[in-house]
Order: structure tokens, then C-alpha cells, then sequence
């Protein structure tokens, strides 16, 4: 690891904002908000910035296939404004017909943070699954589960700890000799978190998407490594032309594919997986499949990158009749983080950087009205040289929360820059949407009080 690259600590207290490193460094490719189906104000404005593998999921989509959501929170102190960003593209994704999970991460909240399981399940009641019944989610279609009474979660991430090693998670993460294991186990179960909506018990098979702060990305890449190291087949561009899918032996599935302990093959198991896997590929319909058991690979030369999504599915649903895990490796769309209000990094334990979803109408105009400001230093000053919207937090509030409106927007954002409007009122503007706002979500958490058990899954009740 060169000294000039980024490593994201999700445990860290601070937090690269350099998103087109971020991007770079880390192979995220960058969203397209305004290509989706009814982008959320998130996507029109480029606050959810990147993903992985998101095609995949709008593909069920438009085919009208199952897909599913996961996302976790720890329930650690206050929801605030930041935690409820990934619950509006959960939302999102809930309309476009996902189903959607959601993690109380009450195992890692304990090993990370202290809190213990019963303090846990209380803050996550009271605070968190009050606000997503409020902020719109579906009971009938979301699933909220605690990590510690979820024991697939846990088994899943341990099992798949064994494709993995402390290199790894010292390159992934940074850790050293010194780091805690808690901070070992917390990514294997978060593993274990993403990837088990897709075990038949929890939906089956299907496409599942990932909404986080960027700073999870690095759960992410281990997630992804680990599910595509377990799978049986691989699929890959041919050279010359099409797709070719072989074979990836290991300790699991060594008898089903015909390797025998003295080192020899079983050449009738070979050809029968061969067989299998031409099966599984005419069922999508190509014909012209090439099967060389001898060279260790299946060529279809008319599939092209458009065929993977669905030539993937066969194959792990292939992998899953022979008795493999048959994981799909999760998709993921991050988001940028808002600017804390003082100008610094957003966080529940210092109270003024942040609106929780429960203050007070009166904390949040006091809070808004000492935001970080984006104007200049004095009236005429501002006037002659025009404010800047970028850091400033009340404009930044109601674009990343408050004003749904893009044409008011824009007016704001070009007022401010002119110097016509100024700081006072770019922050009364935003405590008119902001009162607006948490007045509207304190009403929706009165009316779905009586809701919030409905969210939690049945093990978890
Ligand atoms: N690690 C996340 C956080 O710090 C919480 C979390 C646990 C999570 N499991 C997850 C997030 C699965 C996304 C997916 O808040």
C-alpha cells in the first residue's frame, strides 16, 4: 500500500470527502442519477454519487424480477438527519418494488461502541424503527432484524471467515496488531448481514442492493471478494469472442466435480456438472454452447456482457442444486455525507453538529440559526461578492433534506451566490422547511407509533 492512498476506517472520526479519489481509488463507478426510473431528489442532485453493480438491480427491476435491499444501522444513540439518508433510498427502492431488510447492528454497536444488547433493542425501538415507520417505509415490506438474534447472520460470516485472512483486513481496513477483534468479528457479520436475504429461507436468490455512507465501502469490498470466492463457476470474457464459464475447485464441491483424494478424476461426475452447466445455459436460450470438459471450460460465443446478469443467476442456482451457497455478489450505491452544522463532520455524540429526527422545533431553529454560514463577513461585503451554497449549511440542509423543490432550489443557490440573498435569510428559508419538515415527521411517528412492531421480523420480536 503506497503512503499517498486512502484507507476508510468506518469506525473512524474522520472521513475523506474527496469523492473522485474515492471513486478512483476504489473502483466505485459513478451514478447517474437522471438515467434512473423516478430519481429521488438524492439522485437529482448527485448526493447518492456512486455504486457497484447497480445495473443488475434495475435490471430485475424493468423485468420485473425479484430484487431485495439491506441495510444496517447501530443503534448507538440518536437518529439524526444523516441516518435517514439511507432509508430514503430504501424507501426508493421499496417503490420501485424491492423488498427490504434492515440490520439493527446491536452486535457491532456493542463491540464498538458499549452499548449493550438491551440498551440496544430500547434506543433502536424508541428511535430507530419509530423514524422509519415515520419517514415511510412499508411494514408489510420491510424486515427489521437484530443482528444477536439473527444466528444465520452470525454462522454465515463465520463460515466465510475462512476465505479470508488478517492481510486482508489489514489492507481492507488498516488494522494492525493492536486492533481489537471486536473490530475483526464486527465485518464478518456484517458479511453475514448482507449477503443472507439471499438464503432460501429469506427470499432466495435475487439481486440484493447495499445503500451506505461511503465510509462502509470497505464492508462492501470484503463482502463482495468473499461471496465471489465461494462460488463455483466463474464467467468470464472469452478472447476471442462471447463469454466462457469453468470451473472453480475447492474443499466444497471437490467430490461433486469428480476430484478424487488420489489426486485422479472422475471423468463421468465432470462431464455430468458439463452437462449441467450447458443445461442451465440453454435455458436462457443460446444454443450455440461449446462444451470442453478437457480444456475445463464452457464457451458460448454469442453472449455478450449484457447476457451476465442473467447467465450468473443459472449458474448459482446451478451451484445452489449441487449443494453450494450460490451467493451473488451484493450491489451498493453510496451517498455523500451532509456537512455537520458547525462546518465540521456530522455525529450523534456531539449534538450541535447534527438535527436529530426528535428535536424540538425550538432546538432546531437555534441550531439552524448558528449553522456554518456561507456568506461573507459583512452585509456589503456579501452584496459585492456574493455568498458561497457549497458550504453553507442551511442551503446544504434543505438539499440534502428539506426542499423537494428543484427550481426553488436553483433560485436559492443562484440568489446566494449573487449576493442578493444573504445568510440570515438563506438560514430563515431553511428554518421555515426544516420547522415544516419535523413537525410533518413528529405527526407521522404519532400515527405510526402503533406500527413499529410490525417492522420487526418474527425472530426478532
Ligand atoms: N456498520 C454499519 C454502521 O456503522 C451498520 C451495519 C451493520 C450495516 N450491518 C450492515 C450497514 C449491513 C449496511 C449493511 O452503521
Amino acid at each position: 500500500m503506497g503512503a499517498d492512498e486512502l484507507v476508510i476506517d468506518p469506525w473512524g472520526s474522520a472521513q475523506s470527502t474527496d469523492y473522485g479519489r474515492i471513486i478512483d481509488q476504489f473502483g466505485l463507478t459513478p451514478m447517474d442519477g437522471e438515467s434512473l426510473p423516478s430519481p429521488s431528489k438524492l439522485h437529482r442532485r448527485g448526493i447518492v454519487f456512486a455504486h457497484r453493480d447497480i445495473d443488475q438491480v434495475l435490471e430485475a427491476q424493468r423485468l420485473g424480477n425479484p430484487f431485495g435491499v439491506l441495510t444496517g444501522l447501530m443503534p448507538s444513540g440518536q437518529m439524526h438527519l444523516g441516518h435517514s439518508m439511507v432509508v430514503e433510498q430504501a424507501k426508493w427502492f421499496q417503490q420501485l418494488g424491492g423488498d427490504v431488510s434492515i440490520a439493527v447492528a446491536d452486535l457491532e454497536s456493542q463491540a464498538t461502541r458499549g452499548v449493550s444488547l438491551a440498551k440496544g433493542r430500547e434506543i433502536a425501538m424508541a428511535e430507530y424503527i419509530a423514524n422509519y415507520a415515520a419517514l415511510g417505509l412499508d411494514p408489510e415490506k420491510t424486515h427489521v432484524y437484530f443482528q444477536s438474534t439473527r444466528p444465520v447472520v452470525q454462522r454465515l460470516g463465520f463460515q466465510l471467515g475462512k476465505r479470508t485472512n488478517l492481510n486482508e483486513f489489514e489492507a481492507i481496513y488498516g488494522f494492525g496488531g493492536e486492533t481489537n477483534l471486536a473490530h475483526v468479528q464486527a465485518p464478518l457479520v456484517q458479511v453475514g448481514d448482507i449477503l443472507h436475504p439471499q438464503l432460501e429461507e429469506f427470499g432466495g436468490l435475487r439481486p440484493i442492493v447495499v445503500p451506505v455512507g461511503v465510509d462502509q465501502d470497505p464492508h462492501l469490498r470484503l463482502t463482495r471478494g468473499l461471496a465471489s470466492k465461494t462460488n463455483w463457476f466463474n464467467l468470464k470474457d472469452s478472447s476471442s469472442r462471447g463469454l466462457l464459464v469453468s470451473l472453480s475447485i475447492h474443499d466444497e464441491n471437490a467430490e461433486v466435480f469428480g476430484q478424487l483424494p488420489n489426486g485422479r478424476v472422475d471423468k463421468a461426475k465432470v462431464s455430468a456438472v458439463f452437462d449441467n452447466v450447458v443445461e442451465a445455459i440453454e435455458s436462457l436460450g443460446f444454443s450455440d454452447i461449446v462444451s470442453s470438459p478437457k480444456q475445463g471450460h464452457v464457451h458460448i460465443p454469442s453472449a455478450t456482457s449484457r447476457d451476465k446478469h442473467a447467465l450468473r443467476l443459472v449458474l448459482l442456482r446451478l451451484e445452489r442444486r449441487l449443494g453450494g451457497l450460490g451467493l451473488l455478489a451484493p450491489s451498493s450505491t453510496y451517498h455523500h455525507f451532509a456537512v455537520g452544522m458547525t462546518g465540521s463532520k456530522m455525529s450523534s455524540s456531539q449534538p450541535k453538529t447534527t438535527l436529530f429526527l426528535k428535536d424540538e422545533l425550538a432546538t432546531v431553529e437555534k441550531k439552524i440559526k448558528r449553522a456554518f454560514s456561507g456568506g461573507q463577513a459583512t452585509v456589503e461585503e456579501h452584496r459585492r461578492l456574493g455568498g458561497n451554497p457549497d458550504i453553507d449549511v442551511a442551503y446544504q440542509y434543505m438539499m440534502y433534506f428539506f426542499e423537494e423543490d428543484d427550481g426553488h432550489l436553483a433560485e436559492l443557490n443562484a440568489q446566494f451566490r449573487s449576493g442578493q440573498l444573504l445568510a440570515g435569510e438563506m438560514k430563515q428559508h431553511c428554518i421555515h422547511r426544516a420547522t415544516e419538515w419535523m413537525s410533518e415527521l413528529q405527526e407521522r411517528r404519532d400515527e405510526t407509533a402503533h406500527l413499529v412492531k410490525e417492522f420487526l421480523a418474527e425472530d426478532s420480536r
